[in-house]
């Protein structure tokens, strides 16, 4: 189901995607993450003519939050041009995944539609800091 909550984060994903700076791939994305505080922060796509430099909208996002001192993130929404909701890159995954890894995931395309997941669909078994912390070697 599609709450109102779901509704506002891809309302502030797609403002952010005019500002993505997608000169090179021409195919902006825009994001917005909701933190457990009830913040939200946003983040498009920033390219580079060196083309690896270049970031995704939804690690901008997070980077934003996590910046801000906010790292509880619930939700992502993620929004483009495209016909039909596009999912996040598997970088993106791993790098949401850090910051919430039962977080809802919210969908949208360039005509309205909404494709709500969870991110432990889009990445079982992500790699996390317990793997790291707690390991007995
Ligand atoms: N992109 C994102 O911003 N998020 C994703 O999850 C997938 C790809 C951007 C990177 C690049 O600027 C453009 O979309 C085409 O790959």
């Amino acid at each position: 189901m599609v709450t109102e909550e779901d509704r506002a984060l891809i309302a502030a994903a797609e403002a952010t995607k005019n500002h993505a700076h997608a000169p090179f791939s021409r195919y902006p994305v825009g994001a917005a993450v909701r933190t457990s505080s009830g913040h939200t922060f946003t983040g498009c796509n920033v390219e580079n003519a060196s083309f690896s430099l270049t970031c995704c909208a939804e690690r901008v996002a997070v980077f934003k939050a996590v910046s801000e001192g906010k790292r509880e993130i619930v939700a992502c929404a993620i929004v483009t041009d495209e016909a039909g909701p596009i999912p996040p890159c598997g970088a993106c995954r791993q790098v949401l995944h850090e910051f919430g890894p039962e977080m809802r995931i919210v969908l949208g395309d360039g005509a309205g539609n909404v494709r709500i997941m969870t991110l432990s669909e889009l990445l079982p078994e992500g790699f996390s800091a317990a793997q790291v912390l707690d390991r007995k070697n």
